[in-house]
C-alpha cells in the first residue's frame, strides 16, 4: 500500500488547477443510465471512486470511452444487467445512486445494501422511502435492494425528513423520467444537486428549484443526451486553502468557482487570511502570519460543510487560541483528532464537539488515514509539523484528491508517494 512522506515547514506559494467536482460527476455518471442517446462529459477527475462507478457502470454493460484527458463518452443503451454487486457497492457507497435511474429507466434494479463506514451509520432509508412514495415495490434480500414498479414511476409530493444529498439525487433522477410531477420538500441545496440537476436539464428533463429547498420535477418520456461538463470541486478548493492557512503561505487556485464555497471563505477570513476572488479563481494570503483559532458547526449547504470540517480542525491545531469544532452530520467524524493527537495536537473530543487548544507547531510522526476527508487533514498537519510525517492508507486520499502530491509539489511542498 501506498503511503506519503512529507517533510514539513514549508509555507505553501503558487498556482494550481482545481479539479472537476467527484460528488458531481457520480451522480452525473449515473444520470447516464436515463438517457437513450451517447452523451459526453468533461472536467471529470482522475479519482479512486470515479474508476469505481465507471467500473459499476460497465458490469451493467453501459459502454464508457474515456480520452487522455478524462474527457468520458457514455451510452447506456448496451445495458444488460440492473444489478448492483455487493463487490463493488462496499467500496463505494455512491453506488446507491444507479437505483433511481435504474428503476425509473427500466422498471427493476437490484443494488447491493450499502453497509455502514468509517464516519458512522449511513442509512438510505431516505431514498427508499421516496421511491416507494412514487409507486415502487422494494424488498430487502440477500443483503440487496430489490426494486420494480409497474409501467413508469408516478410523480409524487415528498417530504424528506432529513436534508440527504445522496437521497435527493436519486430522487431527482427517478423523477425525470417518471409520469407527471415530484415535488421534493426540504431537498438538499449543495451545489452538485444543482449541477445534477442542470445536467439533467440539458438531456432534456424539467427539474426547476434547484439550489432550494423545493424540487420541482416534471417527469419526462426520455432523455435525448447532450455534452455537460462537470463543476468544480469546492472540497478539493477549500482543503488547498486550508493548506496554505496552516502553513502560512500564499496559493492562487484557479479553474474554480468562489460562489460555491462562501462560508468556508468566511472562516478562512476569520483565522486571519486575506482572500481575493474572481469569476474563476480564488487567492489567499496569509502574510507569513499564524491563523487565529476559530469555531464552527457543520450544517447542510449553505452552512459549512461536514466534508471541510476535518481540514479546518488542522487549521485549528496551529492556530493562535482555542476553537470549537461541531460536528452535526455525520457521529463518527472526529477521528482525525486522535492522528493529529499523536503529532502534538491538543485536542479534546466532548461528545460531537472537539476543542482546540492550537499548539505554536506540530511534529511529524506515521500516521493513519481513516477516511477521505480525515486523511486531508493529516496531510496539511504534515506539511505543518517539524519534520517527518508518513501518511499510511493513502487509497483513501486517492478517492477523492486528484494528484494530490503533484499539486501539493507545485506549491513548493516536499511531499512524495512511496510504495508500502
Ligand atoms: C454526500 C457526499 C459526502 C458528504 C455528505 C454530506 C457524495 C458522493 N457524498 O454523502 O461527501 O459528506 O453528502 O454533505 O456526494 N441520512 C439518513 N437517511 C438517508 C440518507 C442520509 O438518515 O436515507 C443521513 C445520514 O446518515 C447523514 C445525513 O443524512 O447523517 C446526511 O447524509 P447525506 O447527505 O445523504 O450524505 P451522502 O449523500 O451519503
Amino acid at each position: 500500500m501506498d503511503k506519503l512522506k512529507i517533510s514539513g515547514g514549508v509555507p505553501l506559494a503558487g498556482e494550481i488547477r482545481i479539479s472537476g467536482a467527484k460528488n458531481a460527476a457520480l451522480p452525473i455518471l449515473a444520470a447516464t443510465l436515463l438517457v437513450d442517446a451517447p452523451v459526453k462529459i468533461s472536467n471529470i477527475p482522475h479519482l479512486h471512486d470515479i474508476t469505481t462507478m465507471i467500473e459499476l457502470l460497465g458490469c451493467l454493460g453501459v459502454y464508457v470511452m474515456v480520452d487522455e484527458k478524462m474527457n468520458l463518452e457514455v451510452d447506456s443503451r448496451p445495458l444488460h444487467s440492473r444489478t448492483a454487486p455487493y463487490d463493488l457497492v462496499k467500496t463505494m457507497r455512491a453506488s446507491i445512486l444507479v437505483l433511481g435511474p435504474l428503476l425509473a429507466k427500466y422498471g427493476d434494479a437490484n443494488v447491493s445494501f450499502p453497509g455502514g463506514c468509517a464516519i458512522g451509520s449511513r442509512p438510505v432509508d431516505l431514498h427508499l422511502q421516496g421511491l416507494r412514495a412514487m409507486g415502487a415495490d422494494i424488498d430487502i434480500d440477500g443483503g440487496y435492494i430489490r426494486a420494480s414498479c409497474r409501467g413508469r414511476l408516478q410523480g409524487a409530493h415528498i417530504l424528506m425528513d432529513t436534508v440527504s444529498v445522496g437521497g435527493t439525487e436519486n430522487l431527482l433522477m427517478a423523477a425525470a423520467l417518471a409520469e407527471g410531477q415530484t415535488i421534493i420538500e426540504n431537498a438538499a441545496r449543495e451545489p452538485e444537486v444543482v449541477d445534477l440537476a442542470d445536467c439533467l436539464n440539458a438531456w432534456g428533463a424539467d427539474v426547476q428549484g434547484a439550489g432550494t429547498a423545493t424540487l420541482v420535477i416534471n417527469g419526462v418520456p426520455d432523455l435525448s443526451g447532450g455534452d455537460y461538463q462537470i463543476m468544480p470541486d469546492r472540497i478539493e478548493t477549500g482543503t488547498y486553502l486550508a493548506a496554505a492557512a496552516a502553513t502560512r503561505g500564499r496559493v492562487r487556485l484557479k479553474d474554480t468557482d468562489p460562489h460555491i464555497l462562501e462560508s468556508v471563505l468566511i472562516k478562512l477570513e476569520e483565522a486571519g487570511a486575506e482572500i481575493a476572488t474572481g469569476d474563476d479563481w480564488i487567492s489567499l494570503d496569509m502574510q507569513g502570519r499564524r491563523p487565529s483559532a476559530i469555531s464552527l458547526k457543520t450544517a447542510p449547504y449553505p452552512a459549512f460543510p461536514t466534508d471541510m470540517q476535518a481540514q479546518l480542525t488542522a487549521v485549528n491545531a496551529v492556530s493562535e487560541g482555542v476553537g470549537a469544532i461541531t460536528e452535526t452530520i455525520f457521529e463518527n467524524r472526529l477521528i482525525q483528532a486522535h492522528e493529529l493527537n499523536r503529532m502534538g495536537a491538543k485536542i479534546d473530543l466532548e461528545g460531537n464537539t472537539a476543542i482546540v487548544t492550537g499548539v505554536e507547531t506540530l511534529k511529524g510522526a506515521p500516521v493513519m488515514a481513516s477516511d477521505l476527508r480525515a486523511s486531508a487533514s493529516l496531510v496539511i498537519a504534515g506539511l505543518v509539523a517539524e519534520g517527518e510525517t508518513t501518511v499510511d492508507r493513502i487509497y483513501h486520499i486517492d478517492r477523492g484528491y486528484e494528484c494530490i502530491e503533484e499539486k501539493l509539489q507545485q506549491l513548493g511542498a516536499n511531499i512524495r508517494r512511496v510504495p508500502g
